[in-house]
């Protein structure tokens, strides 16, 4: 495979749009740039004083870690004087994240800075979760109605896992493109092009140690991906599950599975946040063949009333979801 560069690939991608001014382009090098600067933080976090708990709480009710506030203020910075954004959202910030006036462009950036901080202390692979939108604004400050878009209108998408080895994937809606960092160069080469989630499914995720939450319909499905229901045989699948919500979605992107977040008798929205985790892996999802679902219906047609609304989310090989919606219509009305 020719050595091909994030931002070449990006070029070339550009020059299919002829009208095309190079803004959206920027953007993105201005997030694998965010990427890198938070990769070198995570893979010696255990040698800087950039481990543990920050010793407040986020919006989220969350203990804040250090590295998520980290990532959270390098992606702000990042984004906020390059004229590219009207707007931002994150995770880590209650209310949206202005930009200044003169450093205004016509996008959203939404993006959970650090997923998976439960992992950061024991050293598991964790994440940045993107998307943007189009500004619906016509001028000035970007508002919140700009960023609480249904998923249908994401331009682009797209996660870096810290893992093994730090890894950009994204999609502008033209399939799904994996790039792996090569720190010796701090350049990501393209190592992953057009991405198709793989058919049979290996893996099933979900932390089953909450099953005794679920609905009967999410408990029939998953025994029948442990191949005990009685319908008709599902693939045989091995159980994963990581606790960051970016790795298992990338190794099930890699290998086919189903991860599922159901809503249960604690939250009947789930946990899953839908603004910048559910939907941009489910544009994601889409691109690559797959689906992302709430359990009824595409996690792209629900339009946000909240920028940390949660949602049940089932994400995966499409003919997973389906049955997930099955059982769920069949056992849960
Ligand atoms: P975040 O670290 O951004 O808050 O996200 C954590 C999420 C997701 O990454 C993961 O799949 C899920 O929380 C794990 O939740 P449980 O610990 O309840 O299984
Ligand atoms: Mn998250
Ligand atoms: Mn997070």
């Amino acid at each position: 495979m020719p050595v091909t560069t994030i931002e070449r690939f990006i070029l070339d991608q550009q020059r299919t749009y002829p009208q095309a001014t190079g803004v959206f382009t920027n953007l993105l090098y201005d997030i694998a740039l965010a990427a890198k600067i938070i990769a070198r933080e995570t893979t010696h976090a255990g040698l800087v004083d950039i481990l543990g708990k920050v010793g407040q709480m986020n919006v989220q009710g969350e203990e804040q870690m250090k590295l998520d506030v980290f990532a959270n203020q390098v992606m702000v910075r990042a984004n906020s004087y390059t004229g590219r954004l009207a707007v931002m959202a994150s995770e880590e910030m209650e209310d949206i994240v202005c930009v200044p006036e003169e450093s205004q462009g016509p996008y959203v950036l939404v993006f959970d800075p650090l997923d998976g901080s439960s992992n950061i202390d024991v050293n598991v692979s964790i994440g940045t979760i993107f998307g943007i939108y189009r500004r619906v604004t016509q001028e000035g400050p970007g508002e919140m109605v700009d960023c609480l878009q249904p998923g249908r209108n994401l331009l682009a998408a797209g996660y870096i896992i810290y893992g093994s080895s730090t890894m950009m994937v994204y999609s502008t809606g033209n399939g799904v493109h994996g790039f792996t960092l090569e720190p010796s160069l701090g350049e990501f080469l393209l190592s992953h092009p057009s991405i198709h989630v793989p058919d049979p499914p290996k893996y099933y995720s979900a932390n089953q140690s909450y099953e005794r939450y679920w609905s009967e319909g999410v408990v029939r499905f998953t025994r029948w991906l442990q191949g005990i229901d009685g319908e008709e045989p599902c693939p045989t699948l091995s159980g994963r599950y990581i606790g960051s919500l970016v790795a298992d979605f990338h190794r099930n992107l890699l290998k086919g599975g189903i991860f599922y977040y159901p809503a249960d008798q604690r939250s009947n929205s789930g946990k899953m946040r839908l603004l910048y985790e559910a939907a941009p892996l489910t544009f994601l999802a889409e691109q690559a063949g797959g689906l992302g679902s709430d359990g009824r219906q595409s996690i792209l047609d629900i339009v946000p009333s909240s920028l940390h609304q949660r949602t049940p989310l089932f994400i995966g090989n499409r003919n997973l979801v389906e049955k997930a919606r099955h059982f769920l219509e069949k056992y849960d009305g």
